[in-house]
């Protein structure tokens, strides 16, 4: 097939699969994850956690790895992880993912997944590492120096997705580099000592990215993030200071206005609405009006998550029998799978 690795014929790929999906949950397993950096905000939730728990209410098999050892690919520290880990179950669990049916988990705390690492490095070179485009920015944004985890972590994440026979991943478009560097390993395996893993394909989201409030990608470092884990007071506060203009009438204009059309488009967002619809309704109402109107909509649509939220903190020991059960379940299908990997490679003595 031409160009096979290409966007268009991974959205293609991602297209047939949404809509095999709704008649075939049976067929796939989803993997995915986060990195435990800090808490979790609104581009995590409209990008990829809403669709997770969609996957999740279909009955497809549902695992999400709390990705901790990628922390460590571009900082010195693992101060905070573990507040972040146990945060993060938090927010999944108060945004509808079921441990019943989703299982939770983190890297360290299943070593037949790492384990993976050795035979999988085995089947790419050098040169293919250094190639890959979203390390190197990466690498760039963070101004750390390129460890030998943060150039071989797309090997890891094959790790994490094979490990469990996932065969599809929701991602953003930046992580298709991943997608199919995994894509080159189950086959490479494959090849060579027969057939252990499945074919993996990355699962676009529809919704488009949300901006930061003031434009730029949403990030916690720029400071542009609403947290899902944030009060109502917290919300407003961040909203009212973000940047417009001075333009008095509201219009959605992103290349001319990125602030504005960041801010319709998280009420945009909010409402199941048209940003431009509410531009116009807003007009000479001005910033101030606009930025009340979001509040509202953010408030509004994450009152029932946060409601959740706070009555899921009162029990931390719950979380961390949720955490351990996941990191339970995740090492007997690690250890079954690495067995399979010792058989297929004859390495069973
Ligand atoms: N690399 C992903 C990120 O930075 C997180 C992640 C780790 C992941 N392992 C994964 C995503 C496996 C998908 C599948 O956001």
């Amino acid at each position: 097939m031409p160009n096979e690795g290409s966007y268009d014929a991974a959205l293609r790929r991602s297209n047939q699969i949404s809509a095999d999906l709704r008649v075939n949950p049976g067929k796939y397993c989803m993997l995915t994850g986060d990195r435990p950096t800090g808490r979790l905000h609104l581009g995590h939730y409209f990008g990829t956690l809403r669709e997770r728990v969609n996957l999740q209410n279909l009955g497809v098999r549902t695992n999400v790895i709390i990705a901790d050892y990628q922390v460590i690919t571009d900082r010195d520290t693992t101060d905070h992880i573990a507040d972040n880990v146990l945060n993060m179950v938090i927010d999944y669990l108060a945004c509808g993912i079921d441990p019943a049916r989703t299982m939770i988990f983190t890297h360290s705390s299943v070593p037949a997944l790492n384990q993976l690492m050795l035979p999988f490095l085995s089947l790419v070179s050098e040169s293919e590492l250094h190639r890959n485009p979203t390390v190197k920015a990466e690498q760039e944004a963070s101004g750390h120096t390129l460890t030998g985890l943060l150039l071989t972590y797309p090997v890891h994440q094959a790790c994490d997705i094979l490990f469990c026979k996932g065969n599809i991943v929701p991602v953003g478009r930046d992580q298709l580099p991943h997608i199919e560097l995994t894509r080159q390993i189950a086959r490479r395996f494959n090849k060579r000592y027969g057939k252990v893993f499945p074919d993996v394909s990355g699962l676009l989201t529809s919704t488009p990215m949300l901006p930061g409030l003031d434009g730029r990608k949403m990030s916690k470092s720029y400071g542009n993030a609403i947290s899902i884990c944030m009060t109502d007071a917290e919300t407003a506060k961040l909203i009212r200071k973000s940047r417009t203009d001075s333009e008095r009438n509201i219009t959605f204009d992103p290349e001319n206005r990125p602030g504005v059309a960041a801010l319709l488009t998280t009420a945009g967002i909010c409402t199941g609405r048209e940003p431009a619809e509410i531009a116009e309704e807003i007009g000479m109402g001005g910033a101030g009006q606009l930025k009340r109107f979001v509040t509202d909509a953010v408030n509004d649509y994450f009152a029932p998550i946060r409601a959740r939220r706070q009555e899921l903190e009162k029990d931390m020991d719950y979380i961390h029998d949720v955490l351990a059960d996941g990191n339970r379940r995740a090492n007997e299908i690690a250890n079954a799978t690495l067995d399979e990997v010792r058989a297929a490679m004859g390495m069973v003595y």
